[in-house]
């Protein structure tokens, strides 16, 4: 027994544990020029403040710095900062009006401070290099590079969060992952890794933030007091050291900072908040559209019908197949009349077909591809085409069989991969789902990029192996596809949606969360995922609603609805085995439910797009954890099985069967019951949650806008909103919506308007920033008050009274409203 308990411990022990035997400091300093540090040994180490709050340091392990190129990186026109720098014997210091770097000299180790003089972070160990290559046997390619490892000081109290896609708890505390994008179909808790690197986290001590982004596209590997309790480690293969330290003192001042430099979000069509329905394939045209009847028949919000990879003629991407979708042109028309948008599955992979000739044709994404294939012959003539190191073509095997990839480091193969979607945008195509981008391989069974290890690169001109470019291989494709879709359509504005990333990717796309199975563990991991995605930048995220692989169930399918219909990214997808599971598929108990929540969903966009609009503006994600909002209560620390949908909604999901209630927390302040209205004081709380319910509230401070209920997004555009006005305890509320044409890239000239609603002294102020905002009904809901009468603009006014609530009308005129209660 005890033999095999000790088995099972040894299987459960990480591949990748930070150990650093054999591995050796680097020297100590030797002088200084400018912002550049030499040390004995001739390692370099660059200290250089981009903003008084963020700073860059770079450190070559016994070389030159290189030229510091990321793809990640969005901004880098600084406006410059002072920095004033000072010398002694132990150190050289580098000050901004907020930082202190502190270089010490020997051994040579980063500590950083804030004005105060305060730690907030220090190494713990000099860098360590590897110049006898003793851990080569670990490395991915021992060829690409060697190991070199970062130690901090690990405070007994802190906390770390964010680091992208992790299927983990969402506190890393104790945690250990590595960063290699990776098709993990099935994955459960604690895969690692899976589909994305974002190699980006916060730490978070005595109420005091501060972010870490280690910039290297080389595997890598991060450990929070794992193997040794009292460093968090960074071990990165290749490359040199390259971090950004981000200053808090928030976790937002963290987001907002490292999205300013990594890039924000854009707004997708408004559509695409909307309830996309999918399948493992719907095909052929004539089922799409029975599916797309069936929800409506049914009276279930939908906007979208997704194509999977049987579109195509035998998996080639960018052609359609003749028979199963023999009229795209009618299929896209005939949906769009009934307001429906198709998105089509755009695989990396290209079937490898050497051609006997090369005819040039007209729309050849309609026409027989099986003799010689358009996407193919262009590749290759024009040499798009990632090689092995023999400078052969590297064919692999994906969908098509034999399949090559295109180098996105090269300009113009992006620019040929974006203009290429004119196969499906000339055909109505709505927006562009790129899968199995980390790439995928099926030769390499498990063992992630064993069958590429000897491709190479163009990588601006260096020539670089897959073991540097792997993990910017998503970011890359999606790049050329959401830059060629702008291209296509100007006007319009991009929908891309991505498995696989590197950091900076929402600049380009959005994301879901791959194929995680239909269980109750992985519908309860999908909640810290959710909140670390947005920490780490990604506001449009989301999960297959559902479950894609595995059996599932009415029950576990409706309560992951309960989850999904406050999540931007709303998809119920499936893979070919399992349970049917359209909202109809285990009957009307469940259907019932489902609708229900679709419904909300529906009413609460207008909150939504507000969410949107203010993850653009200041990177703050829409799906947030509780400590984003509350980071002095060490209540919410390791809270992840609750989370906020805004500033304003907090859900404490079911992801457990049969339960009919659960213990929910709510942070000090007010909160309102969101069905009933019914006031509830901060504390924790046994909610009612029968399948029928999952609990949901409202903050008080907040208004909540609710547009009509109604069953695609565009449906109903100049309906009335509810405003729904939950005061705080000291009678106050506050909020700010966002209204735009939902379609084009107007909002970006300013084409755009904000209604700000505030509540104090029973009056309630609207003011809108317009350009032509459409004027509405509104119908306010006053709760918690024991007010009797209205007046509107001084005019008195008609004040219905409800249980926890009055409600009053009004019509919106072009200047600031004044309502009062008394
Ligand atoms: C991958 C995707 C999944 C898709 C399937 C077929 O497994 O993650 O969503 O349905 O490929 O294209």
């Amino acid at each position: 027994m005890l033999k095999t308990l000790a088995l099972a411990a040894l299987l459960a022990l990480p591949t990748y544990a930070i150990e650093t035997e054999g591995l050796v400091p680097i020297g100590a300093y030797q002088s200084i020029q400018g912002d550049t540090i030499t040390c004995q040994d001739s390692s370099q180490v660059k200290i250089q403040f981009l903003t008084p709050d963020l700073v860059r340091i770079r450190m070559a392990y016994r070389s030159n710095l290189d030229d510091g190129h990321s793809w990640a990186i969005a901004k880098t026109d600084w406006a410059p900062t002072a920095v004033t720098n000072n010398e002694t014997p132990e150190h050289v210091a580098f000050q901004s009006s907020k930082l202190k770097v502190l270089v010490h000299k020997n051994p040579l180790k980063i500590e950083i401070q804030d004005q105060n003089g305060r730690v907030l972070n220090k190494d713990a160990r000099p860098l360590l290099g590897d110049p006898n290559n003793t851990q080569k046997a670990k490395l991915f390619d021992p060829n690409a590079g060697s190991m070199t490892v970062v130690s901090k000081e690990l405070g007994v109290e802190e906390h770390f969060y964010a680091l992208g896609e992790k299927a983990h708890k969402l506190d890393r505390r104790r945690g250990h992952f590595s960063m290699f994008n990776s098709d993990t179909p099935k994955y459960t808790e604690a895969t690692d890794p899976i589909y994305q690197t974002i190699p980006f986290y916060i730490g978070l001590e005595d109420n005091r933030a501060y972010g870490l982004f280690y910039d290297n596209s080389y595997r890598s590997h991060f450990d929070f007091g794992f193997s040794q309790q009292e460093f968090t480690g960074y071990a990165v293969e290749g490359g040199q050291i390259d971090y950004y330290f981000v200053n808090g003192p928030t976790i937002k001042d963290v987001v907002q900072r490292y999205t300013e430099l990594t890039g924000r979000i854009y707004l997708p069509p408004k559509w695409a908040l909307g309830h996309q329905a999918s399948r493992w394939s719907y095909y052929p045209d004539k089922l799409v559209e029975k599916i797309a009847d069936t929800y409506q028949s049914h009276d279930l919000p939908l906007d979208v019908m997704t194509l999977d990879i049987d579109y195509m003629q035998k998996y080639r991407v960018f052609t359609w197949d003749l028979q199963r979708f023999a009229d795209p042109d009618g299929l896209t028309r005939r949906l769009k009349a009934k307001n429906l948008h198709i998105v089509n599955i755009v695989d990396p992979g290209v079937k490898y077909q050497p051609a006997a000739d090369n005819p040039e044709e007209q729309q050849p994404e309609i026409k027989d591809q099986s003799k010689s294939y358009y996407v193919y012959n262009q590749g290759s003539k024009n040499d798009y085409f990632v090689k092995r190191k023999d400078g052969k073509q590297m064919v692999t095997t994906v969908w098509p069989g034999e399949t090559v990839f295109v180098d996105f480091t090269k300009e113009a193969a992006r620019k040929w991969w974006g203009d290429l979607h004119r196969a499906y945008l000339d055909h109505g195509t709505g927006g562009i789902w790129n899968d199995m981008n980390e790439p995928a391989d099926f030769t390499e069974k498990g063992d992630t990029g064993a069958n590429q290890r000897d491709s190479y690169f163009y990588d601006n001109g260096k020539n670089t192996p897959h073991a540097k470019n792997r993990n910017v291989f998503a970011l890359l494709m999606c790049k050329a596809t959401y830059e060629g879709l702008l291209r296509l359509r100007p006007n319009e504005r991009p929908y891309v949606i991505t498995r696989a990333a590197y950091a900076g990717i929402q600049r380009y796309s959005t994301m879901w969360t791959g194929d995680a199975p239909s269980t109750w563990d992985a519908l309860a991991v999908s909640v810290p995922m959710f909140c670390n995605l947005g920490l780490s930048g990604e506001t449009f995220i989301g999960a297959d609603v559902g479950g894609f692989m595995l059996r599932g169930d009415g029950e576990m399918l409706t309560r992951a609805y309960q989850i999904s219909f406050l999540v931007p990214f709303c998809r119920n997808h499936k893979d070919q085995s399992g349970y049917d599971q359209e909202p109809w598929r285990f009957g009307p108990y469940y259907e019932n439910i489902i609708r229900k929540y679709l419904k909300l969903r529906y009413r609460l966009l207008p909150y939504l797009y507000a969410g949107l609009d203010e993850a653009r503006r200041t990177g703050i994600p829409f799906i947030r954890p509780l400590v984003l909002e509350y980071q002095n209560d060490p209540e919410t620390y390791s809270m992840d099985d609750q989370f906020l949908a805004g500033r304003d909604l907090l859900t404490a999901p079911i992801t457990k069967p049969n339960l009919e209630s659960r213990r929910v927390y709510l942070p000090k302040g007010n909160w309102y019951d969101f069905y009933t209205g019914a006031p509830q004081k901060g504390s924790y709380l046994k909610a009612a949650a029968p399948l029928e319910t999952t609990p949901l509230y409202a903050r008080g401070g907040s208004i909540i806008p609710l547009g009509p209920e109604k069953n695609t997004v565009d449906a109903l555009p100049n309906a009335p909103l509810e405003l729904r006005v939950y005061p705080d305890l000291g009678g106050r509320a506050e909020a700010t919506f966002y209204e735009d044409d939902g379609k084009t890239q107007q909002y970006l000239n300013n084409q755009c308007a904000r209604r700000k609603v505030s509540f104090q002294n029973h009056q309630l102020t609207v003011q809108s920033t317009a350009y032509s905002l459409p004027q509405r009904k509104l119908n306010v809901r006053f709760y918690a008050t024991q007010a009797s009468k209205a007046t509107y603009n001084n005019h008195p006014l008609p004040l219905q009274k409800h249980g926890n609530y009055v409600e009053v009308q009004i019509n919106e005129g072009p200047q600031e409203h004044v309502l009062k209660l008394q």
